[in-house]
This record gives structure tokens, C-alpha cells and sequence, in this order.
């Protein structure tokens, strides 16, 4: 076994963060984590942005598909939110804009795209279920990406649906998240009924078998220690919800 201590620091990073109206971000990304997307001005988290060019790739969608919005900055938001409460009115801003600091945005693991048609819309981009968009969706989860806001889950992620907004959240997450027909504040929720002296939660996702299990952060300084098997790969990543999921390949 292998002991790891991760710092509260440590774990406002992590691509199972949860980010909205009762959970702001914790900590604003550091610049060198953040890389533009195919070389546009859409910048994305490393990862994040790695995984979505290699997608891209596979279906060649290099031309057919806008990045319209990654990676934004608490001033971004900000002033995005004061332009649609101008232009479209508080019912509509409150739905489909994120309030400055709770936008997943600002962690540069969402990404919105649209269908390459005109006219473009920033705020709702035009991301059809049928064509080379359902392409792009069968094949997202594979690469770890879901809909954040699916429709039917709005009371629970206080956004209206919005087919056109993508989330990394990795793998197996997105396949367990896909299989059970959770949002993300659901996926979290049901990720602390596996704690890590409980029985852990042991899936196989694409042939592959994984344990992942939950850590409450320490209430004296928000930080883990882990017992981990010293030959297994494992990820973590705080939740941004008092937790750590710790994910292993075994
Ligand atoms: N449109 C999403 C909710 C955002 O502003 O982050
Ligand atoms: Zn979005």
C-alpha cells in the first residue's frame, strides 16, 4: 500500500468538480492549465482540451463544428451575465447563464459548440440531436464528455436544458453518469454512498474494471490521506462538495 495526502489545494482541481449556484468555484484556474483549443481562441484545461481535438479528430469534425465558448474568466462571466440581462430580460439570463463564479465555465472543463451555420448564437448555440451532432454525442462518452444539462434535470441543475453545453468529467464517470441517467450533482450525491471504509463501487466500463470510492475532506484543513494499492494507476479530484472520488484501474 501506498499513503498519499493530497492539500486542500490539491483538490479544488479535478475533472468530477462541481461547479453551480450553491457550489462556487473554489479557486480560479492557474493559467498554465489552460490551452487553446485546436490553436483558436477557445481556451480549455489541458486535458479537457486533448481528449476534444482527439474526438474531433476521429469523426472529422474539424469543419463542421464551432467552439463557441470554453474557458472564461470571472470577469467574463461577469459581463456575459450583464449582457443578457440587458438584452434578454432576468427569466432568461437566470436559465441560461450561470451567475459570476458559479459557471463551470471558469473551470475550463465545459465546452459549448455549434452546428457551423449562421446565424450564430452565443448564448443558445444551434446543436441538433440528429446529423453529425448525434454523431458527436454517441461517441462523447467514450471520450469521457456528457450534456451537463439534460433536459428534465433543471430543478436539480438550476439550468435550463442546454443540448449544446459539454462537460470532461473522464472515465468511467461519463459512462456511469450516461448508464444511470444522472446529472452531475446526482452523480456526486450517489458517489458519497461509497465511502472508503465501505464497500467501493466496482464497475467494468469499455473492458476495463475500475473501484472508485469517496473521501470526505478533513474538517481541520480540507485535506485527504489516502491507502492506496501501491501497484494500482488511481486518479483523484475533489468534488468541490466537502469530498475526494478516487478513481483505480485495476
Ligand atoms: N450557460 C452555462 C450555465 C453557464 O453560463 O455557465
Ligand atoms: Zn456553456
Amino acid at each position: 500500500m501506498k499513503t498519499i495526502t493530497l492539500t486542500r489545494q490539491a483538490l479544488n482541481r479535478g475533472s468530477l468538480l462541481l461547479v453551480n449556484a450553491s457550489h462556487p468555484l473554489p479557486e480560479s484556474v492557474a493559467p498554465e492549465r489552460l490551452t487553446p483549443f485546436f490553436g483558436s481562441g477557445v481556451l480549455l484545461e489541458r486535458r479537457t482540451s486533448l481528449v476534444l481535438e482527439n474526438l474531433f479528430e476521429t469523426l472529422g469534425l474539424g469543419a463542421s463544428l464551432i467552439p463557441v465558448s470554453g474557458y472564461r474568466t470571472l470577469n467574463e462571466q461577469k459581463q456575459i451575465y450583464a449582457s443578457s440581462l440587458a438584452e434578454n430580460g432576468e427569466e432568461f439570463t437566470r436559465k441560461y447563464v450561470a451567475l459570476p463564479d458559479c459557471s463551470e465555465h471558469q473551470t475550463g472543463l465545459a465546452i459549448d459548440l455549434a452546428l457551423n451555420q449562421e446565424p450564430l448564437d452565443f448564448i443558445r448555440p444551434y446543436f441538433p440531436r440528429d446529423g453529425i451532432c448525434g454523431r458527436f454525442r454517441e461517441k462523447m462518452i467514450s471520450y469521457g464528455f456528457v450534456e451537463r444539462y439534460p433536459e428534465g434535470k433543471e430543478d436539480i441543475t438550476g439550468i435550463a436544458a442546454e443540448p449544446w453545453h459539454f462537460r470532461y468529467v473522464g472515465l468511467p464517470h461519463a459512462a456511469i453518469m450516461m448508464l444511470r441517467g444522472y446529472c452531475l450533482e446526482e452523480y456526486i450525491d450517489y458517489l458519497s454512498l461509497f465511502p472508503a471504509e465501505g464497500p467501493h463501487l466496482e464497475i467494468s466500463v469499455q473492458n476495463k474494471n475500475f473501484e472508485i470510492f469517496y473521501q470526505k475532506l478533513s474538517e481541520t484543513d480540507g485535506s485527504v490521506t489516502l491507502e492506496l494499492p501501491s501497484s494500482l494507476p488511481f486518479q483523484a479530484s475533489g468534488t468541490n462538495a466537502g469530498g475526494c472520488v478516487v478513481t483505480l484501474w485495476r
